[in-house]
């Protein structure tokens, strides 16, 4: 793989994403993180009510039900990133994904702490674990989008297609950047 092609993940601020002559064809990750902010708000709104006594906000059963229904489309989407997509960008970029999948575990972690609270029926352990789990889904979804954006934008339409199409085997089994960087 040439020099050239190997800069090509550089720097894209956030504001400049929608300009891309690849946007949104190649970014269609950004409409679940949207989904998934959108989930978090609403089920953290919920949390509130209850605590301040809203007799029409869910039970807390039904909110921790929503939450693992939720968790369950959330976990295939982070096995495809674990199992494709960051796999790829390590091989064709050179990038370190490691920070994005230590946000996956924390992410676990506090899913397993809300769990908990909701066994014991502790409504504002609940809330406050769900407050928890916002703020590092939110800085969780940043982070990989700062990282993952700029290079899926990079990438020709052609080789996003391949990338899109291809087994993750057969995708390094190609050259790379990372590969060449990496010795
Ligand atoms: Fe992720
Ligand atoms: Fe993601």
């Amino acid at each position: 793989m040439s020099d050239a092609s190997c800069r090509c993940f550089e720097p894209l601020p956030r504001d400049r994403w929608a300009e891309h002559p690849h946007f949104p064809s190649q970014v269609l990750l950004l409409g679940s993180h949207e989904n998934f902010r959108r989930i978090s708000k609403a089920l953290l709104a919920a949390g509130v009510e209850r605590r301040a006594g809203l007799s029409s906000a869910a039970s807390l059963e039904a909110r921790q039900r929503m939450f693992d229904q939720w968790q369950r489309s959330m976990r295939s989407h982070e096995h495809y990133e674990e199992h494709k997509l960051y796999p790829f960008l390590r091989h064709r970029f050179g990038v370190s994904t490691d920070p994005l999948e230590r946000g996956h575990r924390t992410l676990h972690k506090i899913a397993r702490d809300l769990r908990g609270a909701a066994t014991e029926g502790e409504q504002a352990r609940w809330a406050a674990t769900m407050a928890r789990f916002d703020v590092v889904l939110h800085e969780h979804l940043r982070d990989e989008e700062d990282l993952v954006i700029p290079c899926l934008l990079a990438l020709e339409p052609r080789e996003f297609n391949t990338y899109y199409h291809a087994s993750i085997g057969e995708l390094l089994a190609t050259p790379s950047c990372g590969a060449s960087l990496h010795g």
